[in-house]
Protein backbone atom coordinates (compact mmCIF):
# COMPACT_ATOMS: atom_id res chain seq x y z
CA UNK A 1 0.00 0.00 0.00
CA UNK A 2 1.01 3.18 -0.97
CA UNK A 3 0.31 6.12 1.66
CA UNK A 4 1.15 10.17 0.82
CA UNK A 5 0.44 13.63 2.55
CA UNK A 6 0.43 16.35 0.08
CA UNK A 7 1.90 19.74 1.86
CA UNK A 8 -0.80 22.11 2.96
CA UNK A 9 -0.62 25.87 2.46
CA UNK A 10 1.53 26.89 5.32
CA UNK A 11 -0.15 30.72 5.81
CA UNK A 12 -3.19 28.45 6.84
CA UNK A 13 -1.96 25.16 8.29
CA UNK A 14 1.31 24.36 9.92
CA UNK A 15 0.37 20.99 10.89
CA UNK A 16 1.22 17.64 8.77
CA UNK A 17 -0.05 14.57 9.03
CA UNK A 18 3.26 12.46 8.75
CA UNK A 19 5.94 13.18 10.64
CA UNK A 20 8.92 11.18 11.12
CA UNK A 21 8.30 9.21 13.97
CA UNK A 22 4.97 8.22 12.16
CA UNK A 23 6.59 7.67 8.79
CA UNK A 24 8.61 4.80 10.91
CA UNK A 25 5.38 2.86 12.00
CA UNK A 26 4.10 3.18 8.03
CA UNK A 27 7.53 1.65 6.82
CA UNK A 28 7.34 -1.26 9.68
CA UNK A 29 3.81 -1.90 8.91
CA UNK A 30 5.03 -2.81 5.13
CA UNK A 31 3.49 0.79 3.39
CA UNK A 32 5.74 2.59 0.92
CA UNK A 33 5.52 6.40 1.60
CA UNK A 34 6.01 9.25 -0.51
CA UNK A 35 6.31 12.83 0.73
CA UNK A 36 6.89 15.96 -1.24
CA UNK A 37 10.13 18.07 -1.02
CA UNK A 38 10.23 20.32 2.95
CA UNK A 39 7.24 18.69 3.70
CA UNK A 40 8.30 18.71 7.44
CA UNK A 41 11.27 21.51 6.70
CA UNK A 42 8.88 24.28 8.99
CA UNK A 43 8.62 21.92 11.82
CA UNK A 44 12.64 21.32 11.94
CA UNK A 45 12.09 17.64 10.09
CA UNK A 46 14.59 17.76 7.28
CA UNK A 47 13.83 15.32 4.26
CA UNK A 48 17.02 13.44 5.15
CA UNK A 49 15.15 12.42 8.28
CA UNK A 50 12.56 11.02 6.36
CA UNK A 51 14.66 9.41 3.84
CA UNK A 52 16.88 7.98 6.69
CA UNK A 53 13.63 6.08 7.08
CA UNK A 54 12.97 5.00 3.61
CA UNK A 55 10.59 7.66 2.48
CA UNK A 56 10.56 8.26 -1.29
CA UNK A 57 10.70 12.04 -1.49
CA UNK A 58 9.71 13.85 -4.58
CA UNK A 59 9.16 17.31 -6.78
CA UNK A 60 6.37 16.44 -8.38
CA UNK A 61 3.54 17.01 -6.26
CA UNK A 62 1.03 15.19 -9.37
CA UNK A 63 3.44 12.04 -9.14
CA UNK A 64 3.05 12.00 -5.46
CA UNK A 65 -0.73 12.10 -5.55
CA UNK A 66 -1.77 9.92 -8.59
CA UNK A 67 0.69 7.18 -7.18
CA UNK A 68 -0.96 6.73 -3.85
CA UNK A 69 -3.51 4.50 -2.22
CA UNK A 70 -4.45 6.75 0.30
CA UNK A 71 -4.04 10.16 1.39
CA UNK A 72 -3.78 11.72 4.69
CA UNK A 73 -4.23 15.02 4.77
CA UNK A 74 -5.14 17.65 7.85
CA UNK A 75 -8.38 19.46 5.85
CA UNK A 76 -9.38 19.27 2.20
CA UNK A 77 -7.04 19.88 -0.36
CA UNK A 78 -7.52 22.84 -2.39
CA UNK A 79 -9.43 22.84 -5.51
CA UNK A 80 -6.75 22.70 -7.89
CA UNK A 81 -5.11 19.52 -5.77
CA UNK A 82 -8.35 17.90 -5.62
CA UNK A 83 -8.14 17.13 -9.33
CA UNK A 84 -4.88 15.55 -8.95
CA UNK A 85 -7.18 13.02 -7.25
CA UNK A 86 -8.43 9.66 -8.91
CA UNK A 87 -11.06 6.78 -8.83
CA UNK A 88 -10.51 4.10 -5.90
CA UNK A 89 -8.10 6.30 -3.82
CA UNK A 90 -8.67 6.79 0.03
CA UNK A 91 -8.53 10.61 1.40
CA UNK A 92 -8.32 10.84 4.94
CA UNK A 93 -8.43 14.03 6.81
CA UNK A 94 -10.56 16.32 8.89
CA UNK A 95 -12.40 16.96 5.67
CA UNK A 96 -15.21 19.17 7.48
CA UNK A 97 -18.50 17.67 5.37
CA UNK A 98 -20.83 20.62 6.47
CA UNK A 99 -18.71 23.19 4.92
CA UNK A 100 -17.37 21.43 1.85
CA UNK A 101 -20.68 18.97 1.18
CA UNK A 102 -20.25 19.81 -2.50
CA UNK A 103 -16.47 18.94 -2.80
CA UNK A 104 -16.85 15.98 -1.16
CA UNK A 105 -20.16 14.74 -3.22
CA UNK A 106 -17.87 15.45 -6.27
CA UNK A 107 -14.98 13.40 -4.83
CA UNK A 108 -17.44 10.13 -3.97
CA UNK A 109 -18.48 10.59 -7.73
CA UNK A 110 -15.01 10.02 -8.83
CA UNK A 111 -15.19 6.98 -6.46
CA UNK A 112 -12.57 8.13 -3.85
CA UNK A 113 -13.72 7.24 -0.16
CA UNK A 114 -13.45 10.17 1.74
CA UNK A 115 -12.96 9.64 5.61
CA UNK A 116 -13.48 12.63 7.63
CA UNK A 117 -12.11 12.42 11.30
CA UNK A 118 -14.00 14.62 13.40
CA UNK A 119 -17.03 12.03 12.44
CA UNK A 120 -15.10 9.44 14.93
CA UNK A 121 -17.22 7.65 17.39
CA UNK A 122 -16.55 8.71 20.77
CA UNK A 123 -15.91 5.67 21.73
CA UNK A 124 -13.55 3.56 23.96
CA UNK A 125 -12.26 1.80 20.69
CA UNK A 126 -11.56 4.90 18.77
CA UNK A 127 -9.77 6.73 21.67
CA UNK A 128 -6.45 6.75 20.40
CA UNK A 129 -7.87 8.00 16.86
CA UNK A 130 -9.51 10.83 18.34
CA UNK A 131 -8.31 13.88 16.35
CA UNK A 132 -10.94 15.86 18.30
CA UNK A 133 -9.63 15.45 21.26
CA UNK A 134 -5.66 15.68 20.89
CA UNK A 135 -6.33 18.69 19.36
CA UNK A 136 -8.94 20.23 21.54
CA UNK A 137 -6.65 19.23 24.75
CA UNK A 138 -3.60 21.39 23.13
CA UNK A 139 -6.24 24.08 22.21
CA UNK A 140 -7.77 24.42 25.66
CA UNK A 141 -3.93 24.56 26.56
CA UNK A 142 -3.07 27.61 24.62
CA UNK A 143 -5.91 29.18 24.78
CA UNK A 144 -5.52 29.96 28.23
CA UNK A 145 -1.60 30.93 27.36
CA UNK A 146 -2.37 33.39 24.95
CA UNK A 147 -4.92 35.24 26.78
CA UNK A 148 -2.71 35.11 30.05
CA UNK A 149 -0.45 36.65 27.86
CA UNK A 150 -2.81 39.48 27.40
CA UNK A 151 -3.52 40.31 30.83
CA UNK A 152 -1.97 42.91 32.22
CA UNK A 153 -1.79 41.64 35.92
CA UNK A 154 -0.23 38.48 37.56
CA UNK A 155 -1.94 35.52 37.49
CA UNK A 156 -1.24 33.47 41.01
CA UNK A 157 -1.59 35.09 44.44
CA UNK A 158 1.69 37.04 45.66
CA UNK A 159 1.93 38.27 49.31
CA UNK A 160 5.20 40.03 49.28
CA UNK A 161 6.34 42.70 51.25
CA UNK A 162 5.10 45.25 49.29
CA UNK A 163 1.62 43.89 49.58
CA UNK A 164 -0.84 41.04 48.24
CA UNK A 165 -1.55 40.19 44.40
CA UNK A 166 -4.60 39.06 44.43
CA UNK A 167 -5.21 35.73 42.21
CA UNK A 168 -6.75 35.98 38.49
CA UNK A 169 -10.40 34.71 38.29
CA UNK A 170 -10.81 32.58 35.26
CA UNK A 171 -14.36 31.39 33.75
CA UNK A 172 -14.54 28.62 31.33
CA UNK A 173 -17.59 28.43 29.38
CA UNK A 174 -17.94 24.76 28.01
CA UNK A 175 -16.26 21.88 30.03
CA UNK A 176 -15.28 19.60 26.68
CA UNK A 177 -12.19 18.47 25.59
CA UNK A 178 -10.67 22.25 25.43
CA UNK A 179 -12.41 23.33 28.47
CA UNK A 180 -10.61 20.81 30.82
CA UNK A 181 -7.72 21.25 29.63
CA UNK A 182 -8.13 24.98 30.01
CA UNK A 183 -9.35 24.76 33.82
CA UNK A 184 -6.43 22.52 34.52
CA UNK A 185 -3.64 25.00 32.44
CA UNK A 186 -4.87 28.16 34.50
CA UNK A 187 -5.10 26.27 37.76
CA UNK A 188 -1.90 25.32 37.77
CA UNK A 189 -0.82 28.81 36.86
CA UNK A 190 -2.35 29.62 40.01
CA UNK A 191 -5.73 31.50 39.14
CA UNK A 192 -9.03 30.69 40.81
CA UNK A 193 -11.06 28.84 38.19
CA UNK A 194 -14.83 29.01 37.52
CA UNK A 195 -16.90 27.17 34.83
CA UNK A 196 -19.77 26.20 33.27
CA UNK A 197 -21.60 23.59 31.08
CA UNK A 198 -24.94 22.39 29.71
CA UNK A 199 -23.85 18.49 30.50
CA UNK A 200 -24.14 18.16 34.01
CA UNK A 201 -22.06 15.14 33.60
CA UNK A 202 -19.12 17.88 33.20
CA UNK A 203 -19.65 19.08 37.04
CA UNK A 204 -18.04 16.48 38.45
CA UNK A 205 -14.83 16.44 35.77
CA UNK A 206 -14.56 20.33 36.43
CA UNK A 207 -14.83 19.65 40.19
CA UNK A 208 -12.07 16.84 40.23
CA UNK A 209 -9.67 19.23 38.44
CA UNK A 210 -10.29 22.01 41.52
CA UNK A 211 -12.35 24.36 39.65
CA UNK A 212 -15.71 25.43 41.02
CA UNK A 213 -18.83 24.64 38.83
CA UNK A 214 -21.44 27.10 38.01
CA UNK A 215 -24.77 25.23 37.59
CA UNK A 216 -27.78 26.80 36.45
CA UNK A 217 -30.33 26.23 38.40
CA UNK A 218 -33.02 24.55 38.07
CA UNK A 219 -32.63 23.88 34.24
CA UNK A 220 -32.40 20.25 32.14
CA UNK A 221 -29.30 18.39 31.17
CA UNK A 222 -28.91 19.02 28.05
CA UNK A 223 -26.50 16.23 26.76
CA UNK A 224 -26.91 13.58 24.00
CA UNK A 225 -26.63 9.92 24.27
CA UNK A 226 -23.54 10.99 22.22
CA UNK A 227 -22.71 12.51 25.01
CA UNK A 228 -22.18 16.03 23.27
CA UNK A 229 -24.21 18.61 23.96
CA UNK A 230 -28.05 19.98 22.79
CA UNK A 231 -29.16 23.28 21.72
CA UNK A 232 -30.18 24.92 24.62
CA UNK A 233 -34.39 25.91 25.15
CA UNK A 234 -34.90 29.75 25.56
CA UNK A 235 -35.53 29.28 29.24
CA UNK A 236 -32.17 27.82 29.45
CA UNK A 237 -30.38 30.63 28.03
CA UNK A 238 -32.15 32.95 30.15
CA UNK A 239 -31.16 31.64 33.51
CA UNK A 240 -27.58 30.90 32.08
CA UNK A 241 -27.56 34.81 30.74
CA UNK A 242 -28.89 35.75 34.32
CA UNK A 243 -25.70 33.50 36.45
CA UNK A 244 -23.37 34.67 34.12
CA UNK A 245 -23.69 38.16 33.70
CA UNK A 246 -23.50 38.16 37.87
CA UNK A 247 -20.30 35.94 37.96
CA UNK A 248 -18.74 37.93 34.83
CA UNK A 249 -18.21 41.47 37.11
CA UNK A 250 -16.15 39.82 39.07
CA UNK A 251 -13.91 37.58 36.02
CA UNK A 252 -10.27 38.38 34.78
CA UNK A 253 -10.04 36.45 31.80
CA UNK A 254 -12.82 34.18 30.24
CA UNK A 255 -11.83 30.67 27.87
CA UNK A 256 -15.05 30.11 25.60
CA UNK A 257 -15.05 26.59 24.23
CA UNK A 258 -19.01 25.97 23.87
CA UNK A 259 -19.97 24.35 20.91
CA UNK A 260 -22.91 21.72 19.58
CA UNK A 261 -21.67 19.47 16.89
CA UNK A 262 -22.99 20.60 13.16
CA UNK A 263 -24.34 23.93 14.06
CA UNK A 264 -23.37 27.13 14.89
CA UNK A 265 -21.66 28.27 18.43
CA UNK A 266 -24.02 29.45 20.71
CA UNK A 267 -23.53 33.65 21.53
CA UNK A 268 -23.13 33.45 25.14
CA UNK A 269 -21.48 36.11 26.16
CA UNK A 270 -23.75 38.95 25.26
CA UNK A 271 -23.13 42.85 24.84
CA UNK A 272 -24.24 43.81 28.03
CA UNK A 273 -22.50 41.45 29.98
CA UNK A 274 -19.43 42.11 28.19
CA UNK A 275 -19.93 45.58 28.62
CA UNK A 276 -20.06 44.76 32.32
CA UNK A 277 -16.84 43.38 33.00
CA UNK A 278 -13.94 45.25 34.13
CA UNK A 279 -11.52 47.05 32.13
CA UNK A 280 -8.29 44.98 31.17
CA UNK A 281 -10.16 41.67 31.16
CA UNK A 282 -9.68 38.94 28.68
CA UNK A 283 -11.74 36.67 26.34
CA UNK A 284 -10.02 33.99 24.53
CA UNK A 285 -12.95 32.49 22.26
CA UNK A 286 -11.77 29.08 21.01
CA UNK A 287 -15.59 28.94 18.92
CA UNK A 288 -14.94 31.90 17.07
CA UNK A 289 -14.89 29.59 13.98
CA UNK A 290 -17.50 28.33 14.14
CA UNK A 291 -19.22 31.80 14.47
CA UNK A 292 -18.02 32.42 18.55
CA UNK A 293 -19.29 32.41 21.78
CA UNK A 294 -19.52 36.00 22.28
CA UNK A 295 -21.69 39.03 20.31
CA UNK A 296 -18.10 40.47 19.41
CA UNK A 297 -15.72 37.51 18.29
CA UNK A 298 -14.07 37.98 15.08
CA UNK A 299 -11.69 35.99 13.79
CA UNK A 300 -8.28 36.53 14.16
CA UNK A 301 -8.86 39.89 15.28
CA UNK A 302 -8.39 41.40 18.68
CA UNK A 303 -11.36 43.31 19.76
CA UNK A 304 -11.53 45.88 22.07
CA UNK A 305 -14.80 46.46 24.02
CA UNK A 306 -14.98 49.16 26.92
CA UNK A 307 -11.20 47.93 27.88
CA UNK A 308 -12.14 44.08 27.59
CA UNK A 309 -9.82 42.29 24.91
CA UNK A 310 -11.79 39.50 22.72
CA UNK A 311 -9.81 37.64 20.80
CA UNK A 312 -10.01 34.04 18.38
CA UNK A 313 -8.47 32.56 15.93
CA UNK A 314 -8.99 30.64 12.62
CA UNK A 315 -6.31 27.63 13.94
CA UNK A 316 -4.85 28.22 17.22
CA UNK A 317 -2.81 24.71 16.82
CA UNK A 318 -0.73 26.57 14.41
CA UNK A 319 1.10 27.85 17.12
CA UNK A 320 1.20 24.47 18.55
CA UNK A 321 2.33 22.68 15.54
CA UNK A 322 5.13 19.82 16.44
CA UNK A 323 2.69 19.02 19.52
CA UNK A 324 -0.29 19.14 17.26
CA UNK A 325 1.33 17.18 14.47
CA UNK A 326 2.57 14.65 16.62
CA UNK A 327 -0.74 13.71 17.85
CA UNK A 328 -2.24 14.28 15.05
CA UNK A 329 -0.50 11.77 13.02
CA UNK A 330 -0.57 8.71 15.77
CA UNK A 331 -4.06 9.71 15.47
CA UNK A 332 -4.39 8.82 12.07
CA UNK A 333 -1.98 5.96 12.03
CA UNK A 334 -4.40 4.35 14.62
CA UNK A 335 -6.84 5.11 11.82
CA UNK A 336 -5.40 3.60 9.43
CA UNK A 337 -3.74 0.65 11.01
CA UNK A 338 -7.44 -0.19 11.88
CA UNK A 339 -8.75 0.09 8.18
CA UNK A 340 -6.04 -2.55 7.15
CA UNK A 341 -6.75 -6.36 6.59
CA UNK A 342 -4.58 -8.43 8.80
CA UNK A 343 -3.85 -10.86 6.10
CA UNK A 344 -3.81 -8.97 2.91
CA UNK A 345 -2.49 -5.86 4.50
CA UNK A 346 -5.25 -3.91 1.96
CA UNK A 347 -7.31 -1.54 3.11
CA UNK A 348 -10.66 -3.03 3.99
CA UNK A 349 -13.92 -1.50 3.86
CA UNK A 350 -16.08 -3.04 7.00
CA UNK A 351 -18.94 -1.15 7.01
CA UNK A 352 -20.02 -3.18 10.15
CA UNK A 353 -17.12 -1.59 11.88
CA UNK A 354 -19.06 1.92 13.28
CA UNK A 355 -15.40 3.68 13.08
CA UNK A 356 -15.74 2.79 9.29
CA UNK A 357 -19.08 3.15 8.62
CA UNK A 358 -19.16 6.75 10.71
CA UNK A 359 -16.12 8.38 9.20
CA UNK A 360 -17.03 7.13 5.36
CA UNK A 361 -18.34 10.50 3.84
CA UNK A 362 -21.59 8.57 1.53
P1 LIG B 1 -17.63 20.11 22.02
O1 LIG B 1 -16.32 20.64 21.51
O2 LIG B 1 -18.68 19.72 21.06
O3 LIG B 1 -18.26 21.23 22.99
C1 LIG B 1 -17.52 21.80 24.04
C2 LIG B 1 -18.34 21.90 25.30
O4 LIG B 1 -19.28 22.97 25.18
C3 LIG B 1 -19.15 20.65 25.62
O5 LIG B 1 -18.80 20.20 26.90
C4 LIG B 1 -20.60 21.14 25.54
O6 LIG B 1 -21.43 20.45 26.45
C5 LIG B 1 -20.43 22.60 25.91
N1 LIG B 1 -21.56 23.47 25.54
C6 LIG B 1 -22.31 23.48 24.40
N2 LIG B 1 -23.26 24.43 24.45
C7 LIG B 1 -23.09 25.09 25.64
C8 LIG B 1 -23.75 26.18 26.27
N3 LIG B 1 -24.78 26.80 25.68
N4 LIG B 1 -23.31 26.56 27.49
C9 LIG B 1 -22.28 25.95 28.11
N5 LIG B 1 -21.61 24.91 27.56
C10 LIG B 1 -22.01 24.48 26.34
O7 LIG B 1 -17.39 18.92 23.05
P2 LIG B 1 -16.14 17.96 23.24
O8 LIG B 1 -15.10 18.65 23.98
O9 LIG B 1 -15.77 17.41 21.91
O10 LIG B 1 -16.73 16.81 24.15
C11 LIG B 1 -18.02 16.22 23.90
C12 LIG B 1 -18.24 15.02 24.76
O11 LIG B 1 -17.51 13.91 24.30
C13 LIG B 1 -17.88 15.17 26.22
O12 LIG B 1 -18.89 14.53 26.96
C14 LIG B 1 -16.61 14.39 26.36
O13 LIG B 1 -16.39 13.93 27.67
C15 LIG B 1 -16.90 13.26 25.41
N6 LIG B 1 -15.71 12.58 24.92
C16 LIG B 1 -15.68 11.20 24.94
C17 LIG B 1 -14.58 10.51 24.47
C18 LIG B 1 -14.57 9.02 24.49
O14 LIG B 1 -13.79 8.45 23.82
N7 LIG B 1 -15.41 8.36 25.19
C19 LIG B 1 -13.41 11.21 23.95
C20 LIG B 1 -13.56 12.65 23.98
C21 LIG B 1 -14.67 13.29 24.44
Amino acid sequence: MKIVSISEDQNLEKRIAITPEIAKKYVSLGFEISLPKNYGYHLGFSDQDYEKLGVNILSDEKEIAQSADIIVQLGLLSDEKLLLLKENQNLVGVLNPYLNKDKIINLTKKKINCFSLELLPRITRAQSMDILSSQANLAGYKAVIESFSHFEKAIPMMMTAAGTVPAAKVLVVGAGVAGLQAIATAKRMGAIVFATDVRMASKEQVESLGGKFLTVEGAENLETAGGYAKEASDDFKKKQEDLLGETLKKIDIVICTALIPGKKAPIILKENMISNMQPGSVIYDLAAVQGGNTAFTEVDKLIEKNGVKIMGEMNILNKLPISASTLYAKNVFNFISNLLDKDSKNIKINLEDEIVDKTLIR
